[in-house]
């Protein structure tokens, strides 16, 4: 193992630069060169490479963002693509490549591995939505984002009496909706994994007005079938006693310098990716499980839907009366 290549790929998520610099650092200090390869695979399709000495990475922990930039790419999902992508690592002398990103781009890595290019995976995205690791690099700030801009909501709203309908990413999963609610102290989550009825969500506000309370606050994850918009609307028009409004969080929970949490979890997922590669085990994904960084394939990862503790949920169900 001579070269490696490094890259970031899918939505970005704050950490990446953390997760860039321990791979860098710790592949220098065991002799190995490394390559960043540029705006995902993309990037790794048009041979946008350039080398990554250790100067490279300085100042960039308290980053959000990617230094090396992000896309998703339509190409490498063809067999053609994939077939490009790996000449241009092979002329570049790219002995094995770590990829930081979400699910797809994970998939894109098992696809590599499949065709002889040593992959390691590095969990990053803020839906915390993938298989086989507790935490993904980026949920903790994003979540720590949401909390922010509730609080604050929560001071406007309960000024108003006010109840506010707050949209939250993370794609097909309610994880960071219902993080939110527990921690925010939401009077309700609404998440994909369950089917609210729309009478449900009324009867929540109207009972928080009922009962004094000077504002309502929902957390709506943005794959639920209930959108927050419609129900602001309804909920007005049906007179439940507090005035509505909607925010939506939108890319902001995707930006800004990354929580203690999140430096420290992608520096341990980066490190342990090159001990990995070192020790010959390839074609995995870095994963917390417990306190340990653990290898797990990603071939499982992959293949398997991450699901919601159920526990959680009911902590916000009970909490929220
Ligand atoms: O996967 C991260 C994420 O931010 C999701 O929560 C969201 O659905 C999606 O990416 C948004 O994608 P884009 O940045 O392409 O609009």
């Amino acid at each position: 193992l001579r070269t490696i290549g490094v890259m970031t790929s899918g939505g970005d998520a704050p950490g990446m630069n953390p997760a860039i610099r321990a791979v860098v650092r710790t592949a220098l200090a065991n002799g190995i060169r490394v390559i960043g390869i540029e705006d995902g695979y993309e990037g790794m399709l048009n041979g946008r490479f350039r080398e990554m000495g250790a100067r490279d990475v300085g100042g960039i922990l308290q980053r959000g963002g990617t230094i090396l930039r992000t896309a998703r790419s339509m190409e490498f999902k063809t067999p053609e693509g994939q077939r490009k992508a790996i000449r241009q690592l092979s002329s570049a002398g790219i002995d094995a490549v770590v990829i930081i990103g979400g699910d797809g781009s994970l998939t894109g890595g098992m696809k590599l591995q499949e065709q002889g290019v040593p992959v390691i995976g590095i969990p990053g995205s803020i839906d915390n939505d993938i298989y086989g690791t507790d935490m993904c690099v980026g949920v903790d700030t994003a979540l720590n984002t949401i909390v922010d801009a509730i609080d604050k909501l929560r001071d406007t709203a309960s000024s108003h009496n006010r109840a506010f309908f707050v949209e939250t990413m993370g794609r097909n999963c309610g994880y960071l909706a219902v993080q939110a609610g527990i921690i925010c102290g939401a009077e309700m989550a609404i998440i994909p994994e369950y089917e609210t009825p729309f009478k449900e969500v009324a009867e929540a506000v109207e009972d928080a007005y009922k009962r004094g309370k000077s504002h309502c606050i929902i957390v709506v994850a943005e794959g639920a079938k209930l959108n927050a918009n419609e129900l602001a609307a309804k909920l007005q028009e049906m007179n439940v006693g507090f005035d509505t409004r909607v925010t939506v969080l939108g890319h902001v929970q995707r930006g800004g310098k990354p929580t203690a949490f999140d430096r420290f979890l992608a520096t341990r997922f980066g490190v342990k990716a090159i001990e990995f590669l070192l020790s010959g085990q390839t074609g995995v994904m870095t994963a917390l499980t417990g306190r340990d960084i653990t290898p797990i394939p990603l071939a499982t990862v992959v293949n398997n839907r991450r699901t919601l503790s159920e526990e959680y949920i009911k902590m916000a169900r009970i909490l929220a009366r």
